[in-house]
C-alpha cells in the first residue's frame, strides 16, 4: 500500500469514531449548556455557591421535584449531599417540554447519577406550575422518602 493510501486509511479511522460519538450524544447535553454557568460542565457545582447535580439526592429523587424546579425556580435553604445552600435558581419555563425532559434525563443519567428518564408528557402535566411563586425546598418531596420516587 502506498503511503498516501495508508494516511487516508488512518485518518478515516481517526475521524469515524468522533462522528459516531456525536451522533450518539444525549439530546439533553446541548440543553445542559444553560446550566453550566452555575452547576458547571462537570455537574459538581461551585462549593458553597452552586449545589452539585452529581450524585445529588434531589437529582436522583422524585422527577416531579426536578420538573417543578425548572418551571418555578428555587430559592432559600436547601441541603444537597449534606451541605446547605441558600441562593436562587431562576426558572427555565421558556424551554419546551421536550427540552426540559431532555436536560433532566441527561442529568439523571450522567455525573454518576442513575435515575429514570423524564418524558415530555411528565413536564406537560405540570405546566400549570408556571407563574406560581418560586419554590423552596419545603415545597418539594423529601428525596429521603424513597417510596415517593
Ligand atoms: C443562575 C445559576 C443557575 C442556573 C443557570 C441553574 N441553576 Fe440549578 N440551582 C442553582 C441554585 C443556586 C440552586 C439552589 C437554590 C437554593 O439555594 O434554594 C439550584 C438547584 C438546583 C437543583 C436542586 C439541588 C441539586 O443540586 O440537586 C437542581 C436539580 C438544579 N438546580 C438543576 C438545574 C438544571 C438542570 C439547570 C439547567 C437547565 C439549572 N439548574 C440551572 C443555580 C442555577
Amino acid at each position: 500500500m502506498k503511503l498516501i493510501q495508508k494516511l487516508a486509511l488512518l485518518s478515516a479511522f481517526a475521524v469515524t469514531p468522533a462522528f459516531a460519538e456525536d451522533a450518539a450524544e444525549h439530546p439533553g447535553k446541548a440543553v445542559y449548556v444553560t446550566c453550566t454557568a452555575c452547576h458547571q460542565p462537570t455537574g459538581l457545582g461551585l462549593p458553597g455557591i452552586f449545589p452539585p447535580l452529581a450524585e445529588s439526592e434531589w437529582v436522583n429523587g422524585p422527577a416531579e421535584n426536578l420538573i417543578r424546579i425548572q418551571l418555578r425556580g428555587l430559592m432559600g435553604k436547601i441541603t444537597v449531599k449534606g451541605v446547605e445552600y441558600n441562593s436562587v435558581m431562576p426558572p427555565n419555563s421558556a424551554m419546551t417540554d421536550q427540552q426540559i425532559a431532555d436536560v433532566l434525563s441527561y442529568i439523571r443519567s450522567n455525573f454518576g447519577n442513575k435515575a429514570d428518564a423524564v418524558t415530555p408528557e411528565m413536564v406537560k402535566a405540570l405546566r400549570g406550575e408556571v407563574g406560581k411563586p418560586m419554590l423552596t425546598a419545603a415545597d418539594l418531596i423529601d428525596p429521603a422518602k424513597k417510596e415517593d420516587k
